[in-house]
């Protein structure tokens, strides 16, 4: 009885901590570890998570050559998405920064990821579909976790 109540107690610690219960676009990680005080969070890979996006959705415009590149030269590959993004200035929406790191809902990418109409331009990947709901979880969870080069 006690042992439950003290499993009970945990998950429910790590859940406030996560937040996943608030956040629109849900958890991806359902599965939290009591022992991990991010509920798994944390775990969320720039290089095995977050760059896979990037190339699938994204590079192909914000590269050199690219349909983007000429006036936002904001390089997506691998070797320069991170140096491209975290704590950069956007180019196009003033006073916003492209991801903050540990602050998801204020990162510009997040807004042009998930809004019809960000502060300025259109929805990315432009004309194509949306991001899904699970990778656009793993772009907050990984912000929110301080958007770490790991
Ligand atoms: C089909 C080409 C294309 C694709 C694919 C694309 N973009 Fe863009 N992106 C653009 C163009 C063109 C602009 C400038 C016009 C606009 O913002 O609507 C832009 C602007 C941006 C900006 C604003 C940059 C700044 O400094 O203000 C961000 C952030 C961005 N894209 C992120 C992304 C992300 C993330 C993806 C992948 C999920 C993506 N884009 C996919 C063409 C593209």
């Amino acid at each position: 009885m006690r042992k439950t109540r003290g499993a009970v107690r945990r998950l429910l610690a790590a859940g406030l901590f996560v937040g996943c219960g608030l956040a629109a676009t849900g958890c991806p990680n359902t599965s939290p570890d009591p022992n991990d005080p991010n509920g798994g969070a944390g775990a969320v890979s720039f290089a095995a998570d977050i760059v896979p996006i990037l190339t699938a959705h994204c590079a192909g415009c914000h590269s050199p050559g690219g349909f983007a590149f000429t006036f936002i030269t904001m390089d997506l590959r691998a070797a320069n998405a991170y140096q491209n993004l975290v704590g950069v200035a956007s180019v196009q929406a003033s006073g916003r920064v492209r991801i903050v790191p540990g602050d998801a809902t204020a990162s510009y990418l997040i807004e042009k990821v998930t809004q019809d109409q960000p502060q300025v331009g259109a929805r990315m990947p432009l004309n194509r579909d949306p991001l899904s709901e699970a990778e656009i979880a793993l772009l907050r969870d990984w912000i929110d976790a301080g958007a770490p080069n790991n």
